[in-house]
């Protein structure tokens, strides 16, 4: 018996990756997150699955309802919104499996950071403006964050910042990242992405607030970047007509011309 953590999407029952709709549908048991789940992924499920919506359980009840499928020989999909690398609460389910000596897979779903950022039709690492893109998030009721991951010491960076579970904290958003990034910086705001009602509010770090309507008070991406809105941004080497590398060779003494793709 194994446990199947499959990282279900943002929203969008059709971003599920083939495996993760395949495991589903071969498990008679899915326990899935309800509160950020989309009910249509469970249409995956067997007709006869026992299907749990682990919202309202504890760690404990979620551990015990895998201990029911496992003395019944049955398969477990367990279903985290996004990925599950970040904010999945995986680590403590893997953890008592661990214990248990319960077997577990993990399949990687499409995260929220990027189905907003294809929402927007952006890419978040321009050339000469942002390489780098930050995940992170501000400080929650059931989460500090560990000394040293402030906002403020990821602004001295410059980098895209997608600030998850954050849309309650604009106030200390904005405070912190005013001074580096500029009131003018560029801010999109990205509710619900890939869900039939997503919105995407186009702002800046000194409208953000006034931005705001108090429809989106939950599941929204904060992006905030001068990459957002960057238009005189250099191109990229990769495609550049005169750039020598490996896959077009510019010269016949070129490093790369006799290079064979057995090579590597
Ligand atoms: C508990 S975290 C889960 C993150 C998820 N594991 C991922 O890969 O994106 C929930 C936060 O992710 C973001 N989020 C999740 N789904 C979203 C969506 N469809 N649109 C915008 N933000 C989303 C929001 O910031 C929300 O507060």
């Amino acid at each position: 018996m194994t446990v199947h953590f499959i990282g279900a999407g943002p929203g969008a029952p059709d971003l599920l990756t083939l495996r993760g709709r395949d495991l589903i549908a071969s498990c008679k048991v899915c326990l899935y997150a309800g509160s950020l789940v989309p009910e249509a992924i469970l249409g995956h499920c067997p007709p006869d699955a026992r299907v749990v919506n682990t919202a309202s359980l504890d760690l404990d009840q979620i551990i015990a309802e895998i201990k029911t499928a496992q003395s019944q020989g049955h398969e477990v999909a367990r279903l985290h919104s996004g990925d599950l690398s970040v904010w999945s609460a995986m680590g403590e389910q893997i953890r008592r499996l661990k214990a248990e000596g319960i077997a577990f897979t993990v399949t990687p779903g499409v995260p929220s950071f990027s189905a907003a950022a294809a929402s927007l039709g952006a890419e978040l690492t321009l050339p000469g403006i942002a390489q780098s893109v930050v995940l992170t998030r501000t400080p929650g009721r059931a989460s500090s964050m560990p000394k040293g991951e402030s906002l403020t010491n990821f602004a001295a960076t410059g980098a895209t910042l997608a600030i998850h579970l954050s849309i309650g904290n604009v106030d200390q958003v904005v405070a912190d990242l005013t001074p580096a990034y500029g009131a003018d910086c560029p801010v999109a705001v990205v509710y619900r992405a890939s869900w039939p009602d997503e919105r995407i509010l186009h702002t800046t770090l000194a409208t953000l607030k006034d931005t705001l309507d108090q429809d989106i008070t939950r599941t929204a991406l904060i992006l905030v970047g001068h990459a957002l809105q960057a238009e005189g941004f250099s191109e990229s080497c990769l495609y550049s007509a005169d750039y020598d590398r490996r896959y077009r060779p510019q010269t016949a003494d070129s490093p790369w011309a006799s290079w064979s793709h057995g090579d590597d």
